[in-house]
């Protein structure tokens, strides 16, 4: 009677387990057959004891082998289930080798490098060479070599950085003027491009650290026409078009006389700015005739050479020709700002 039962139940679970149509499905035939409580082959366990010993141990025998083909039946299924999982999601995804690649971003150069990098190439075509100095400067280079002593009035003009040791950065890119002479001697075609220091209150048009490029020629009679000459070549190069200029008197102890050129504002056209401080003009240009004593400090005869100086305000320089009205922007490091040049 009880062997009857178990090869039905066998024949009717390996039926149910191998047309079950889910996982789902199958869990619900494993507990139907072995479930603790209500499975199948419990109810048959729980009726073994009452059985003679003989017959318990043929029925014990085939209940075992049920329930191995049962279980190695449903270990196939699953395993079958598994792979056919896989394979649906593997059909799912897909890789084209043929489509082009996406591009690598690449960044570009920051615009006062630009501009930099442009001047350097039309000076260096004009006969300058291309110097480059320290940004933690002595203090003899930065003030007593350019004239201007430690109790100079000048020396409050610009709020100075010290550093320990009585070095300081540089508040403007003069003192390689003083490493120029130092080093090449005359005659001199020089720029220096870089970055100068001044500890001020920043603002729309000020800030801590901003870009200058130096400029100096030392040679026999060099005259302001030749200076002026420079300087036109200069800005129209800059800015691809006529700009208007006008030339004041500048003071700077290291030029006599010294001039301040400035250019019409471009940002406001002359009608008044955050940028031009509401005077249409922008400080673009000081410069001058290099003074005697700046030449005899460095070991140059001022009988024999003279030149010109000039420091042009580099990131204003790019705010006037592309129009940017707060300097701030420039050092942010903000991409929607820098991905416009
Ligand atoms: N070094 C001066 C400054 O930054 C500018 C300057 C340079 C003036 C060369 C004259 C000649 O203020």
């Amino acid at each position: 009677m009880l062997e009857q039962r178990i090869r039905e139940l066998e024949a009717a679970f390996l039926a149910r387990i191998s047309s079950a149509q889910s996982s789902e499905e199958l869990e619900a035939a494993r507990l139907a057959a072995f479930g603790r409580k209500d499975g199948a082959f419990n109810q048959i366990s729980k009726e073994m004891p009452r059985l003679e010993p003989e017959e318990r141990k043929r029925v014990g025998m085939l209940l075992n082998s049920a329930k191995q083909s049962l279980e190695r039946a449903l270990e196939a299924r699953k395993e079958r289930e598994a792979e056919a999982a896989l394979e649906a999601r593997l059909d799912g995804e897909w890789i084209d080798l043929t489509l082009p690649a996406s591009g690598a971003r690449r960044g570009h150069l920051h615009p006062i490098t630009q501009i930099q990098r442009e001047l350097e190439d039309l000076f260096v075509s004009l006969g300058f060479t291309v110097l480059d100095g320290p940004e933690v400067e002595t203090e003899y280079h930065n003030f007593d070599a350019l004239n201007i002593p430690p109790d100079h009035p000048a020396r409050d003009m610009q709020d100075t950085f010290w550093l320990e040791g009585g070095n300081l950065l540089r508040t403007h890119t003069s003192p390689v003027q003083i490493r120029g002479m130092e080093r090449l001697g005359p005659p001199l075609r020089m720029i220096a491009p870089g970055r100068a220091f001044r500890n001020e209150a920043v603002d729309a048009s000020h800030e801590h650290t901003f870009y200058q490029l130096e400029g100096m020629m030392v040679d026999r009679d060099v005259s302001v026409a030749h200076l002026l000459y420079f300087m036109k070549t200069l800005l129209t190069a800059v800015f691809g078009r006529e700009v208007t200029v006008r030339l004041r008197p500048g003071y700077f102890p290291f030029v006599e006389p010294g001039f301040e050129l400035d250019i019409r504002c471009l940002i406001c056209g002359g009608d008044g700015c955050a940028v031009c401080k509401q005077s249409g003009w922008v400080e673009l240009l000081p410069c001058g005739l290099v003074n005697p004593n700046v030449l005899r400090m460095s070991g140059i005869d001022p009988e024999e050479w003279n030149g010109f100086a000039f420091g042009l305000g580099l990131t204003r320089l790019v705010m006037m020709r592309y129009g940017i009205d707060d300097i701030r922007w420039l050092q942010s490091g903000d991409l929607r700002f820098l991905e416009q040049f």
